[in-house]
């Protein structure tokens, strides 16, 4: 039997209590057999700045590159802020997409979830997120697209999803993301 594919997930905060997080790990239960999900952590990748990359990158920039080139897909879970993608977030896709012509992101099948505890469910940091995943060539899954309102409603005790008919529809979805990554795969 084959390995189960390595899902590499980046959540868009870091706040200990995050939504965000705690659906990221409920998804790894939802999730086929074929797929094993695990959170990267991007806290603690310094911002940005090309002068580094120039003389000697940061060791987290290093090791983050060379573990999403290692991946077999990627999923996002993420807030919203300011109807975008948290500057963590961006921050993590930058880092990734350098040096010029050396990105990791290109051809990893994606997946895209976004939450809120409002009822828009994330909607702008969603397109935003896929507008960015375009540019550095992820091929993300098109439908279903998933919006999560009410993101503070959505637990049980345990941490599992507490709406029988979301917990249908969520693992309806990495089902169709484990197909969707089984097309898309390299190799
Ligand atoms: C928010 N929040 C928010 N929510 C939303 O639906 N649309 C938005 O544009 C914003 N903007 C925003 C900006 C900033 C700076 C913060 C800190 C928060 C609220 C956000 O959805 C809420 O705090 C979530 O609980 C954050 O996700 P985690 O940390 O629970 O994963």
């Amino acid at each position: 039997m084959s390995p189960p594919r390595d899902v590499t997930v980046l959540v868009g905060s870091l706040r200990k209590g995050s939504w965000s997080r705690k659906l990221a790990l409920a998804l790894g239960t939802l999730a086929p057999p074929g797929l094993a999900l695990a959170i990267l952590p991007i806290g603690d990748l310094p911002f940005y700045d090309q002068d580094l990359e120039d003389q000697d990158p940061p060791p987290s920039w290093s090791a983050f590159r060379g573990r999403i080139a290692r991946a077999d897909a990627l999923l996002f879970v993420t807030p919203e802020y300011n109807r975008s993608v948290p500057g963590v977030l961006k921050n993590a896709l930058d880092v990734g997409s350098r040096p010029y012509g050396r990105g990791v992101w290109a051809g990893k099948p994606g997946a895209v979830v976004s939450v809120s505890p409002g009822a828009i469910g994330g909607f702008g940091a969603n397109q935003h997120l896929r507008q960015t995943l375009a540019s550095v060539g992820v091929p993300v899954l098109p439908q279903p697209e998933v919006y999560v309102g009410g993101v503070d409603k959505l637990f049980d005790a345990e941490g599992g999803i507490a709406n029988d008919g979301t917990r249908g529809f969520l693992e309806g979805f990495m089902a169709t993301f484990g197909a969707w990554i089984e097309k898309n795969q390299a190799g």
